[in-house]
């Protein structure tokens, strides 16, 4: 049994001054039970604990370490930028590289705007949204996370065509009365939705690939029908890309699709590891921001020089480094040893994966939305992730979160996850 005996120490205290012990919910380890482990420092494919653990990590951060972590060209890009200055509120020429080389990646986007989180970005998205199309209604889905904005922290509606609910106290449900939640991967409710609210929709946002309920992908021709009806209908179509973009592809899954949003929302990648997003799109749409138009947004840090410099760098690297065919070859080493040590310890277990995205779910048949995924065995899952954890393999503490494979992984850290599955299993 590996200790953790300092781990547990702090977070003894940290409940004692932070609620639940931690900044984020999903890291207090609620889903699985047990503790979270407190970081001492991360380097590549590895972090340590404060107890000296080494674990092999697939959480990368959360989606931000496709390099792996402490990469030497991002840390020295931040060391430069902080000797000139770490927030200056004021055009900083790193600004206009991010917006030269974000268009340059994605040709969707003629204008990008940076704001300090995913969150922001999906919250400015919708309101130029609804600014442009002078329409109230947004189309969500269930399962998708667009971070803790009022209007979209809503689940499954109780039927196609509902009204959502909040998911969270403090949100009136009057914030929550534009916003339609339909089922993903079920263009037909979509369609129903736009004829049952002739005009008032301004848009449908979306996870091209949603990795917030572990991991499904669009099925063929979905995300084709999503930009079809929403042209015909004068809606727009926001691809939310703060967990694909850059991941997925460089043009993230807008290019891996070849489907042309008309807004998309970025993050974690872009930033390096610092605190990042963005939302960018057609220039008539961008266009309408403050102060050119009259749709209002904002940010002390936006455009952060640390940011930016570790931004920068970590699209720079990811260009000349062949980091994405690499992506490709350890994720499908990694399905196909996860499929046959399943096999062989007799468990379910459907395993879906896109690029350097994936998730097992416990479960026998396909997972292609929320309620399918809502079926996995999450006992199973808890006993799982224990079980990795005590082998030195950190997957994300819910069975409804994906897991990020980065460029820093090698095959061989890729056999010994494989190995250390197939014999967590076998105790099942
Ligand atoms: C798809 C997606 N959108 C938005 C967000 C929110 O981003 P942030 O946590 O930076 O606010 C996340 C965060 O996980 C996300 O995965």
């Amino acid at each position: 049994m590996i200790s953790r005996a300092k781990s547990e120490a702090l977070f003894a205290e940290a409940l004692l001054h932070i609620p639940g012990g931690v900044n984020s919910p999903v890291r207090a380890f609620r889903a699985v039970g047990g503790q979270p482990f407190f970081v001492d420092r991360a380097k590549g494919a590895r972090v340590w604990d404060v107890d000296g653990n080494e674990l092999i990590d697939y959480v990368g951060t959360w989606g931000p370490a496709i390099l792996g972590h402490a990469h030497p060209r991002i840390i020295a890009a931040v060391q430069a930028a902080a000797e000139r200055g770490t927030s200056f509120g004021i055009p900083n020429p790193l600004e206009v590289t991010m917006a030269r080389i974000v268009k340059a990646a994605v040709p969707s986007v003629e204008k990008v705007r940076m704001t300090s989180s995913g969150t922001e970005a999906c919250m400015s998205a919708i309101r130029l949204a609804r600014g442009f199309t002078k329409r109230d209604k947004i189309i969500k889905f269930d399962g998708c996370y667009h971070g803790h904005v009022d209007s979209l922290l809503v689940k499954a509606g109780s039927g196609a065509l509902t009204f959502g609910n909040p998911d969270s106290a403090g949100v009136p449900a009057a914030f929550t009365q534009h916003t339609i939640v339909l089922p993903f991967n079920d263009a037909e409710s979509v369609k129903a939705a736009f004829a049952a609210n002739p005009g008032q929709i301004a848009g449908i946002i979306l996870e091209p690939v949603p990795g917030n309920a572990g991991l499904y992908p669009p099925r063929p021709g979905y995300l084709e029908a999503l930009r079809e009806i929403t042209q015909q209908e004068g809606a727009l179509l926001i691809f939310d890309e703060v967990m694909t973009g850059f991941r997925l592809a460089r043009g993230g899954a807008q290019q891996r699709f070849g489907i042309r949003p008309d807004l998309s929302c970025f993050g974690k990648i872009i930033g390096g590891g610092l605190p990042v997003g963005a939302f960018g799109g057609r220039g008539e749409i961008m266009d309408c921001l403050a102060p050119l138009g009259p749709v209002y947004q904002a940010g002390t840090l936006s455009g952060n020089p640390l940011a930016m410099a570790a931004g920068i760098a970590a699209l720079e690297e990811l260009e000349v480094s062949g980091a994405y065919y690499k992506l490709e070859e350890l994720s499908e080493q990694l399905k196909a040893g996860l499929r046959d040590a399943a096999k062989s310890a007799s468990v379910s277990v459907t395993f879906n994966a896109c690029g350097s995205m994936f998730c097992g779910y416990f479960i026998d048949g396909p997972v292609h939305n929320l309620a399918d995924a809502m079926r996995s065995d999450r006992a199973r899952f808890a006993k799982y992730f224990h079980g990795m954890l005590e082998e030195g393999i950190y997957i994300a503490p819910s069975q409804f979160e994906g897991g990020f494979i980065s460029a820093a992984h090698t095959s061989e850290d890729i056999d010994a996850t494989v190995r250390a599955a197939a014999k967590v299993m076998k105790t099942f």
